[in-house]
């Protein structure tokens, strides 16, 4: 069998900066991976938790994965003066929300900035990517799917959810991306922000929700 040390590593995405925001689906552990594989390919990536995402995967898995300190509040901060949710999304070349619980696309969708995901997904200077995760009624809610479609028209990308085996026993549409699908999302919009950076544009990308 073909052993990782035997490929060449890629560092395609070398200089991108990703702002994971994971959010609390049961999902969330297979967010792991997509971390692990943009840091292998070059990435800088910074981890942000709900309060809910921190009682399915521990923060510190996501630390060890991505080398940082994980965000998970915006009063931990030891300079308020900082302001580290605005400075981390000025920042990064992209935020992908992961799995987006049906509660963060509804605050989202409404508006709501009462935690540090939500806020930071609010302040968003760069394309926001959401990769929806939920049981397959709470996707096909009414509500869910009008928040959904409300955040599709303001610019922002949704991968998924695909169909398949629910991790509350059910067969149907609310599974998470597969983290391939959702790499290639985030790989594309990394290396078309290098471009436009590597050609001095000032402003590679409007943000969602302008
Ligand atoms: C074990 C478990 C799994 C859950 N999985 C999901 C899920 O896949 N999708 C979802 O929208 N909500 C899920 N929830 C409910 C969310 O955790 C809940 O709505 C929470 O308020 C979401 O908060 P957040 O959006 O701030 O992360 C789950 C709850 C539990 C206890």
């Amino acid at each position: 069998m073909k052993k990782q040390s035997d490929t060449i590593l890629s560092l395609d995405l070398a200089g991108g900066e990703v702002l994971v925001a994971v959010c609390g689906g049961i999902a969330a552990y297979k967010v792991c991976y997509v971390v692990s594989e943009l840091v292998q390919r070059g990435a800088g990536v910074t981890v942000a938790m709900t309060e809910a995402a921190t009682r399915l995967v521990t923060p510190t898995t996501f630390e060890a994965l991505s080398r940082r300190g994980v965000l998970r509040s915006m009063w931990t901060s030891k300079s308020s003066a900082s302001m580290q949710h605005i400075a981390v999304t000025e920042s990064v070349d992209l935020i992908l929300v992961a799995p987006a619980t049906a509660n963060m696309i509804g605050k989202i969708a409404a508006g709501i900035a009462d935690d540090l995901v939500s806020t930071m997904i609010l302040s968003a200077a760069s394309p926001v990517v959401l990769a929806p995760a939920m049981n397959e009624r709470m996707w096909a809610n009414q509500v869910v799917r009008e928040n959904a479609a409300r955040l599709t028209e303001r610019g922002y990308l949704l991968v998924g959810p695909a169909e398949g085996w629910l991790a509350c026993g059910s067969v149907g549409p609310g599974r998470l991306a597969e983290p391939g699908e959702i790499l290639e999302a985030v790989t594309a919009i990394l290396k078309e922000r290098k471009q436009h950076r590597e050609a001095h544009e000032p402003c590679a990308k409007q943000p969602p929700g302008l």
